[in-house]
């Protein structure tokens, strides 16, 4: 992607989180800005041309706004023709435990142009709507080991055939980058108010393991400069 368009992506996508205050628009702007995964998410073939989102762990609903943001340079004709049109949201739903960012997230999303529903919960007791696809971006190492089998085999039983997960995890085999990236993390939890985290990591190729021993047929995707270990995987139903 150009920089241009990355730079209005981020101004276009940002902007909403304005009426949510200074801290929830600067955190949009700057994981925007530096978190390779959005421009990954523009790259032809990850996403369907359209589907429903289901958003696990969906934070201040940073995904909806960034897809949306897109659809809309593009339906301005302000997108570049080399570039692959964006994947559209047709309903999007997310998940978090954090008050704070799902409230960020419902002044955010308001004027989306799909519809929009977020709950605030427990990922471990929540049960799986119908989507097409389902992310867990970052979120995985939150549960203990246990419970990030059970969530995954609970999503390997509800996707649909043609449906897919797309997962982003810490590669807990990538030593002093992965550690700088989880203390991030835990950061961004404790300044939302919630307690300091216990994290649960495990290197890239034992997830990538446990994917196919649920039934997943795995594509890791490669993200332009990812510099703190994080590695991001397609998974489909086998
Ligand atoms: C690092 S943030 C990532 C947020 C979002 N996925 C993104 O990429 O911007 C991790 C999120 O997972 C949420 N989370 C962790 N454990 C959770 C649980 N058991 N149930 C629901 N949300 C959880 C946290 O509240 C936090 O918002």
């Amino acid at each position: 992607m150009s920089d241009g368009l990355q730079r209005r992506l981020v101004h276009q996508a940002s902007a909403p989180y304005r009426p949510a205050g200074r801290w929830a628009w600067h955190f949009a702007r700057g994981k925007l800005s530096n978190d390779p995964v959005f421009a990954a998410l523009l790259r032809p073939g990850l996403l369907p041309a359209s589907g429903r989102y289901l958003d696990l762990g969906c934070g201040q609903g940073l995904l909806a706004s960034w897809l949306q943001a897109a659809a809309t340079l593009h339906a301005r004709q302000d997108w570049p023709v080399e570039q692959a049109a964006p994947p559209r949201i047709s309903a999007y739903h997310g998940l978090d435990m954090q008050a704070a960012a799902i409230r960020y997230a419902h002044l955010a999303l308001a004027d989306c142009d799909f519809s929009v529903r977020l709950d605030l919960g427990d990922l471990r007791d929540f049960a799986l709507p119908g989507a097409d696809v389902i992310t867990l971006f970052d979120v995985l190492h939150y549960l203990p080991d246990s419970a990030q089998e059970g969530l995954l085999q609970r999503i390997r039983s509800s996707l649909s055939p043609n449906g897919r997960l797309l997962l982003r995890v810490g590669d807990g085999a990538a030593g002093l980058p992965h550690r700088l990236s989880r203390v991030v993390d835990s950061l961004v939890v404790r300044v939302q108010g919630g307690a300091w985290p216990q994290l649960h990591c495990r290197p890239a190729t034992a997830w990538q393991a446990l994917l196919g021993d649920l039934g997943f047929r795995v594509e890791p995707c490669p993200m332009a400069g990812a510099g703190f270990a994080n590695v991001l995987l397609s998974a489909f139903p086998n």
